[in-house]
C-alpha cells in the first residue's frame, strides 16, 4: 500500500470522534518505535518531519526509512507530513521528496500575510494532490508568565494569542487550507504550564460550529509523562517543574473535532530517560544498542498508550477502506 494523504484519515477521524497521532521522526529508532506501536495497535499514523529533522538526519536517509516502514507494514495507513514548514520553497522540496501532507506555519505573520503565504502553498500543493495544514493564533500557555507578558498585558491581548473563531472562518475560506492548527493554550516543549493546565475548549467548540467539516490540529500536545521526567531527574538530569497537557484534555479535544494531535516532546523524554538510566546504572556500557534499544522499547510503549488516549487504536482498516474508495487510490 503506498503512502496516503491525510484526507482519508481526517475524514474518518472527524466522523468517528477520534484523532490521528502525528509523531516527529528524527532517526531510525524513533521511526521503528512509532511503527511497531501503530502495528500493535492497528492504528493509522502521521510521520512528521520538521525542517530541523531534514537537516539533522538528511532527508534521503529519512525517506529510505519511511519506504521500509511502508513495505514492512502494508496494512497501516501512513502519511508523511512536513511539520512547521516556513516557506513555499521548503514545501516544494518536500512534495518532490514524496511528502503526502504539508504544514505551512504563517502564524507569526500578520493575518493577511499568513493568508497570502498559505494560499500560495495551497495552490501549489493542491496542484500536486497534497493537502495543507495551516496555523492561526500563537501557541502559548493561557498564563501571562508563560507567554512573557504581564497579567494586564496578557488579559488585554488574549485575542492575539488564541485563535479567533470568526477569523478562523475567514482564514479557512481565503487561504484554501485543508486543516487548521489552533492556539488554545498548548505550547511546544516540556514546560507548558507553570500553574494548573488550562485549555480554551470553548474556542474549539466555537471554531467547529463556525467552520463545520474543517479538521482541527492540536500542536504542543505532549503530556510530559511523569514516569520519564522522574527518571531523567533521578539519573542526573535537571527538568524541575516540567509539565504537559493532561491526557484527559487530549482525549477531550479528539472528541470535539481535533483530527490530528502532534507529539514530539514525549518521544524526546522517553529516549532521554532510558538512555540516562542505562548510563547511570551501567556506567561501563558503551554499546549504543544497549541504550538505544531500551529507548526504542520505551517509545513503543509510550506511543501505544498515546494511540489509546487519542482513540486511534483499531482504526487502520476503516481508513484503508476510505482510502481505497477515494480518488487518490491508484490501485
Ligand atoms: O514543533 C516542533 C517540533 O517539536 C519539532 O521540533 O524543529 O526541533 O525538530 P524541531
Ligand atoms: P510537543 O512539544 O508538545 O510534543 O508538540 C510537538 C508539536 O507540536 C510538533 O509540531
Ligand atoms: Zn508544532
Amino acid at each position: 500500500m503506498p503512502l496516503m494523504t491525510t484526507r482519508p484519515m481526517f475524514a474518518d477521524a472527524y466522523s468517528g470522534g477520534y484523532a490521528v497521532g502525528a509523531f516527529n521522526v528524527n532517526n531510525m529508532e524513533i521511526i521503528q518505535g512509532i511503527m511497531q506501536a501503530c502495528a500493535e495497535e492497528n492504528a493509522p499514523v502521521i510521520l512528521q518531519i520538521s525542517k530541523g529533522a531534514r537537516r539533522y538526519a538528511d532527508m534521503a536517509y529519512l525517506r529510505a526509512l519511511i519506504d521500509v516502514a511502508v513495505k514492512k507494514y502494508p496494512r497501516i495507513p501512513i502519511a508523511i507530513h512536513l511539520d512547521h514548514g516556513d516557506t513555499l520553497d521548503l514545501v516544494k522540496q518536500c512534495i518532490a521528496d514524496g511528502f503526502t501532507s504539508v504544514m505551512i506555519d504563517g502564524s507569526h505573520e500578520p493575518f493577511d500575510d499568513n493568508i497570502a503565504l498559505t494560499r500560495s502553498v495551497a495552490d501549489y500543493a493542491h496542484a500536486h494532490g497534497v493537502p495543507v495544514e495551516a496555523e492561526l493564533g500563537m501557541l502559548g500557555g493561557i498564563e501571562e508568565d508563560v507567554v512573557g507578558a504581564s497579567a494586564e498585558e496578557y488579559a488585554a491581548n488574549i485575542e492575539k494569542y488564541l485563535t479567533d473563531p470568526t477569523q478562523a472562518h475567514d482564514f479557512w475560506q481565503r487561504s484554501g487550507c485543508d486543516s487548521l492548527a489552533v492556539a488554545i493554550g498548548t505550547s511546544h516543549g516540556a514546560y507548558k504550564f507553570k500553574h494548573e493546565a488550562r485549555l480554551a475548549f470553548d474556542r474549539i467548540d466555537a471554531i467547529m460550529k463556525i467552520c463545520p467539516s474543517l479538521p482541527l490540529v492540536m500542536h504542543g500536545s505532549s503530556s510530559v509523562l511523569e514516569e520519564f521526567v522522574n527518571l531523567i531527574n533521578q539519573y542526573g538530569g535537571q527538568m524541575p517543574n516540567a509539565k504537559g497537557v493532561p491526557e484527559s484534555a487530549v482525549t477531550r479535544g479528539a472528541g470535539m473535532g481535533v483530527c490530528k494531535v502532534n507529539i514530539d516532546t514525549d518521544i524526546r523524554l522517553a529516549m532521554t530517560a532510558k538512555i540516562r538510566e542505562v548510563f547511570a546504572t551501567k556506567p561501563s556500557e558503551f554499546d549504543p544498542r544497549m541504550y538505544l534499544g531500551p529507548a526504542r522499547d520505551a517509545i513503543v510503549a509510550m506511543v501505544r498508550h498515546k494511540l489509546r488516549v487519542l482513540g486511534a487504536s483499531g482504526k487502520a482498516e476503516q481508513i484503508m477502506a476510505r482510502y481505497q474508495a477515494s480518488p487518490e487510490y491508484k490501485g
